[in-house]
């Protein structure tokens, strides 16, 4: 059974037909990247599949339940996590402040009036344990607005990483990165794939990251499936090349 399967989903916006179509199959493990042209779809596809829109038409299942009627609150808690094209965190907050409450919120504690001991040992590991994982432990004391746009993401990414995701989606993980940067977030999606057995659906438009990473590649071309393959497929698919060179004027 697939982890996350799409049957004949369609959006429209008034007039504007943002996907048509679109059925999808993500099995368990899967590192998958998702790419096509600017305003194809992709990141509709990403607000249908987290419940922050309706499909128009279709349906979106996720471990084998459709998620019709199910809020984006309690789709995260089912495991499905997203990072967002703009990146989203508490600028005023410290690096620990932001985990703090990601951490609290994950367990269903950041409405308790108090903490006991133990509780705010366990929060404080699970920090930690995040910390390490994005090695930002040097920034802990930082305000997250005056960080490096880069430390930004990774801040975010361990805020995805704080619900424990079963599907982790990211919406260009590395847009806007320096070389060093993207280096960096590229080995840490191979490493939530490798080592953790993550899903992960990701949005790019860098291709040598997406040829070096991805297990299969999927491709929207103006709301519309265009093809999917391993990364030899894609790159040797006509019609891809056809709507990505099309694009260039
Ligand atoms: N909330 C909305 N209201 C109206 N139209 C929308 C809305 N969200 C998306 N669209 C339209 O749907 C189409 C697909 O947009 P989407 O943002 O999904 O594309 P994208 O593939 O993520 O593009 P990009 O690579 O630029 O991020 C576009 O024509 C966009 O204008
Ligand atoms: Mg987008």
């Amino acid at each position: 059974m697939s982890l996350l399967s799409l049957k004949n989903v369609s959006r429209h916006f008034g007039a504007v037909t943002a996907l048509s179509g679109i059925s999808l199959e993500v099995p368990q493990g899967e590192l998958r990247a998702l790419i096509g042209p600017n305003g194809a779809g992709k990141t509709t596809l990403f607000n249908l599949i987290t419940g922050f829109f309706r499909p128009s038409e279709g349906e979106v299942r996720f471990s084998g339940h459709s998620v019709k009627d199910v809020s984006p609150e309690k789709l995260v808690q089912r495991g499905i996590i997203r990072t967002f094209q703009i990146t989203e965190i508490f600028l005023d907050l410290t690096v620990y402040q932001n985990l703090e409450i990601a951490v609290e919120t994950a367990k269903g504690l950041n409405l308790r009036p108090w903490l006991s001991r133990r509780r705010r040992r366990e929060v404080r590991d699970s920090i930690d344990e995040l910390m390490d994982t994005l090695r930002l432990g040097r920034l802990s004391n930082h305000l997250a607005g005056e960080l490096a746009h880069g430390d930004q993401r990774l801040v975010e990414m361990a805020i995805a990483l704080s619900h424990e995701p079963k599907l982790l989606l990211l919406d260009e993980p590395t847009a806007g990165m320096g070389d060093e940067e993207t280096q960096r977030m590229t080995e840490l999606i191979r490493h939530l794939h490798n080592q953790r057995g993550i899903t992960i659906l990701f949005i790019e438009h860098d291709m040598a990251i997406i040829f070096d990473v991805a297990d299969r590649i999927t491709v929207l071309d103006n709301g519309r499936l265009l093809a999917e393959g391993t990364p030899a497929e894609i790159a040797a698919n006509a019609d891809v090349q056809a709507a990505y060179l099309g694009g260039v004027k």
